[in-house]
């Protein structure tokens, strides 16, 4: 997993509890990084469970919670550092339609070795996408993060719903939009 995911996880948690706060949690993490990320390195995904898990245990909110609130935290930095990805988009359901077979795709040009998840979209009707989510990495409530943040970000009221398991990395997004823009 790229370092740009874990310096942002940091900076989030660092915001929300000091950075203090947040040193003495990486002290008591044996981390094989020691909790030095740069931003173009790469990481196991283990450890930004381990993380989270500590900040979970700091801060009592679950994992799940802190997974959805750094999905949205990561939209706001990715509108801010890519915005050519966002250029031509005019709803919320057209960026996330395009997030495997555009936005992804430069991703890996520009990161050869990232890890990215699979999504399979379908238009219900022009206001409904299902959005079908599989990864090899447990990071659901991330993804939904993503999700709600991008229909905020265009301004336009609407629902988004999850099916998945427990633990599962894989689940099955139904974002549905008021009206149409
Ligand atoms: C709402 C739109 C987006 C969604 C739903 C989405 C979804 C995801 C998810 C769920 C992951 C975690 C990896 C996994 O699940 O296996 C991920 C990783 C990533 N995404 Fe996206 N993404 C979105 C937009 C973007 C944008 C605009 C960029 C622009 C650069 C981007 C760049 C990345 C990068 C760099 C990673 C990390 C890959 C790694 O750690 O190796 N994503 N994305």
């Amino acid at each position: 997993m790229k370092g740009l995911v874990f310096t942002e996880l940091l900076s989030m948690a660092e915001d929300a509890i000091g950075e203090d706060a947040m040193d003495d949690i990486l002290d008591t993490l044996d981390l094989d990084s020691d909790g030095a990320y740069s931003a173009v390195g790469n990481y196991p995904c283990r450890e930004l469970m381990q993380i989270v898990g500590a900040v979970s245990e700091h801060t009592g909110l679950g994992t799940d919670v802190l997974q959805h609130k750094f999905g949205e935290w990561m939209f706001a930095r990715f509108v801010e550092g890519y915005p050519q990805f966002f250029e031509g988009k005019t709803t919320a359901l057209e960026m996330l339609d395009a997030i495997e077979n555009e936005v992804h795709v430069e991703v890996r040009k520009l990161y050869p070795d990232a890890e990215l998840p699979t999504f399979k979209t379908e238009f219900v009707t022009e206001t409904d996408l299902k959005m079908s989510y599989h990864s090899e990495r447990p990071l659901v409530a991330f993804c939904h993060g993503l999700i709600e943040a991008c229909v905020a970000h265009f301004a336009q009221p609407g629902r988004v719903s999850v099916v998945t398991q427990p633990g599962s990395t894989t689940a099955e997004f139904e974002i549905t939009l008021d009206r149409a823009a």
